[in-house]
């Protein structure tokens, strides 16, 4: 899978955000390391705090179906669907990832509009991050 076809993915996937209140629709596309890719979008809520982000939505599916090891996400978002801008997953969804994936060889594909495209690591997205390693006895 390339990153533009993950990214390609990930624009379908915002295409079902829920997003009535910021009309920020983002899509993520997640790479399992057994080629499966779940898809998510943001799930926006009256109480706001409730909102699901669409990393998040994509990394909760596929943990909820057995996955544990991941290689790649794409994310996009934008205002009603447009994507000419990078969109950069916030530190709650950065978080999440590093509960599941490799900070050196995970990696995070900005998507937007056009064929280009940025990929970082989870570590250059999420210097001196803390994880599960961090919680390991001495
Ligand atoms: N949002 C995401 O889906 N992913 C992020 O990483 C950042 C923010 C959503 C939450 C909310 O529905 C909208 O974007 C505006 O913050």
């Amino acid at each position: 899978m390339t990153e533009l076809e993950l990214i390609s993915l990930a624009k379908q996937a915002a295409k079902n955000a829920y997003v009535p209140y910021s009309h920020h629709t983002v899509g993520a596309a997640l790479l399992c390391k057994n080629g499966k890719v779940y898809l998510g979008c943001n799930i926006e809520n009256a109480a706001y705090s409730p909102t699901n982000c669409a990393e998040r939505t994509a990394f909760f599916k596929a943990v909820s179906e057995g996955e544990r090891e991941f290689e790649a996400i794409a994310v996009v978002g934008g205002y009603e669907l447009d994507f000419s801008g990078y969109f950069a997953p916030c530190g709650v969804c950065r978080q999440v990832m590093a509960e599941f994936c490799d900070l050196k060889t995970f990696r995070v594909i900005f998507g937007k509009n056009s064929d280009e495209f940025k990929v970082f690591t989870l570590e250059e997205i999420l210097p001196s991050g803390f994880s599960p390693r961090d919680l390991r006895q001495p």
